[in-house]
């Protein structure tokens, strides 16, 4: 299968005074051509942060400190700024968490949307207004030509959701990043955006890297999961070997968490204890503090991520494959 971005062992560093914060520990992943990975985790545990690297978008003090990101088998850490610029934007795309982190509120929508097709498909500015009217009516956008005057603050958080979806397809990027797409959005709207996103993958055989703290939204979506706990990895596979059968507790937990249809509310289990900061690296397992299948070796070393059948990687000692 084509590899087109592997990520391997990065970690990522926020020094700052008092305290060094390993924000992301060793990760490694691979996102092939036309399919969908999900990364899931609760607030903090890295996942954004993750996103920023792979644009090397890292918010100053916060750098790579170790690993490789190869797109298309290049390592793009080294590269000079503006050889950059040129894969950003157009060649990986993201959908930022905050969406006024992509949108300008003292521009419009389409002089936004047209920039970037301007500055990276070398079209002329008639060009780029017609492709801008058809992204928007591609994205769902009653009204495009109109809407393509409308200010930001003038759309519904769905409309502007659908708006930045079109700024980020407007290059026609292999790789688009979805860091937490829906989660400002009601539920309906939140199911038309992930259709949305899912018919553009299929159609343009586009990669797409979907960040959520929620694991059913990439029941229907993803190809492969993530699960990512405190700047970790700690499991990884087929969506459909993990929802069958997850192996790290944690992950286990996640599902245990996730509302049932007719289930007593007061019987929804969380998982007990805080995700830790991540200031320096433990002796033993992360997640023992919070795991309820823990023993007393699960303290004296680093865990591993060990790799099983089908792709599957858990890091756990106390898992035993299928
Ligand atoms: N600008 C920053 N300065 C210092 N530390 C940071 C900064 N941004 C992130 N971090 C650290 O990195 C960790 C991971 O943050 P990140 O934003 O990746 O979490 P996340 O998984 O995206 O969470 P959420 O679900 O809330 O979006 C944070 O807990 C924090 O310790
Ligand atoms: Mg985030």
């Amino acid at each position: 299968m084509n590899a087109l971005l592997e990520v391997k062992n990065m970690s990522v560093r926020f020094p700052l005074s008092g305290s060094d914060i390993l924000a992301v520990r060793d990760v490694s992943f691979t996102l092939h051509k036309g399919r969908t990975l999900g990364f899931v985790g609760e607030s903090g545990c890295g996942k954004s942060v993750t996103a920023y690297a792979i644009l090397r978008l890292v918010p100053p003090p916060g750098k790579i400190d170790s690993g490789r990101i190869l797109y298309k088998g290049r390592d793009i850490i080294p590269l000079e700024d503006d050889e950059m610029r040129k894969i950003r934007g157009k060649e990986i795309a993201m959908i930022f968490q905050e969406p006024m982190t992509s949108l300008n509120p003292v521009f419009t929508v389409g002089y936004q949307i047209m920039e970037s097709i301007v500055l990276h498909m070398g079209m002329n500015k008639r060009e780029a207004r017609d492709h801008a009217a058809d992204l928007l009516a591609r994205v769902g956008i009653p009204d495009p030509a109109k809407r393509l005057n409308a200010y930001p603050h003038e759309l519904s958080g769905g409309m502007r959701q659908r708006a930045m979806i079109a700024m980020a397809l407007s290059t026609s990027p292999s790789i688009l990043i979805a860091d937490e797409p829906t989660t400002a959005l009601d539920v309906t709207i939140q199911a038309q955006i992930l259709d949305l996103l899912m018919k553009l993958q299929e159609e343009r055989q586009m990669s797409l890297l979907l960040i959520t703290h929620d694991l059913g939204v990439v029941a229907n979506i993803a190809d492969e999961i993530a699960i990512m706990y405190a700047g970790e990895i700690v499991e990884y596979g087929r969506t459909a070997d993990i929802f069958r059968k997850p192996g790290h507790p944690y992950t286990r937990g996640l599902f245990r968490a996730i509302p049932r249809i007719g289930e007593n509310r007061k019987k929804l289990r969380t998982i007990r204890g805080m995700v830790p900061t991540m200031t320096s690296s433990p002796t033993g397992c992360v997640f023992f503090p919070r795991c309820d299948i823990g023993i007393e070796k699960c303290t004296m070393a680093p865990v591993a991520l060990a790799s099983y059948r089908y792709k599957r990687a858990v890091r756990c000692i106390r898992y035993e494959g299928e």
